[in-house]
């Protein structure tokens, strides 16, 4: 089995986009710094991105910065938006895309996804797609249709370079109400991905395609979801906010 180095991604949505975002990110790099064998990033709102990225670089720090969206286009007349060239030359290594927050508020759909992980595939960024399923959907028996469909939409662009691109898999209803995935079903959902991306791109991607989980991951409930066998890493929103819980999340994630 190859072995997949855990990933811990910190998204701090709208908050810390000023110096405050320098500051945390400094905290985390501190927290951080005598774990091994976990990837840490972080990915604070635009404003902070080159900040972020200058000052984790001068503190010799080993976190990365992701950004927590992307406009698929390089340049041009598309007022207020940000290209993956721009985040490249800002420092950024990461993107996630197509968060739930995404899709709900800004009318992301498959389609739009699709673009953003091509245009960060193109610039050398790594993507971080997240699909994930409503209670609703839940609750009316298409959790893994729905997933399935997310998946779907971008796992081909992942043939190229096995490994690179990241899948995070975050159910809705887990997202910010600390209703947490059981490690079960997390685990659950994450093997039907992984297989998933078997019958539609290749067994290659699937084993070395890391699988994130999101939803009200915590410090104390961080070691038992990463412990599960599909689960590489996670994405933290809430406990992303605070240095030390995140560094408890990093540690966890390497003695998983
Ligand atoms: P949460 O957010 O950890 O606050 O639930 C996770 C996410 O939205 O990525």
């Amino acid at each position: 089995m190859t072995h997949r180095t855990p990933l811990i991604a910190g998204n701090w949505k709208l908050h810390a986009g000023g110096h405050d975002g320098i500051e945390l990110a400094l905290a985390v790099a501190e927290a951080t710094k005598s774990t091994s064998g976990v990837q840490v990033v972080v990915a604070p709102p635009f404003t902070a991105l080159a900040a972020v990225s200058a000052s984790l670089e001068e503190a010799g720090s080993k976190v990365e910065v992701a950004s927590q969206n992307i406009y698929p286009k390089d340049s041009g007349a598309f007022t207020g938006e940000i290209s993956a060239p721009m985040l490249a030359a800002a420092g950024v290594k990461w993107v996630i895309i197509g968060h739930s927050e995404r899709r709900l508020y800004f009318g992301e759909t498959d389609a739009t996804v699709r673009d953003k992980v091509t245009a960060t595939l193109a610039a050398q960024l790594i993507p971080i797609a997240c699909v994930g399923e409503t209670l609703e959907e839940r609750e009316a028996g298409k959790t893994l249709e729905v997933v399935f469909r997310h998946v779907d939409a971008f796992a081909d662009l992942f043939a190229e370079n096995p490994g690179v691109g990241v899948i995070a898999y975050e159910p809705v209803w887990a997202i910010g109400t600390g209703k947490v995935a059981t490690p079960a079903q997390a685990q659950e959902v994450h093997a039907a991905i992984r297989q998933r991306l078997v019958e539609k791109v290749s067994a290659e991607v699937s084993e070395k395609t890391r699988i994130l989980y999101g939803g009200s991951v915590k410090a104390d409930n961080a070691q038992e979801l990463l412990s599960q066998t599909d689960i590489d890493g996670a994405l933290v929103g809430g406990a992303a906010l605070v240095a030390a819980g995140f560094g408890q999340i990093v540690a966890a994630a390497q003695t998983a």
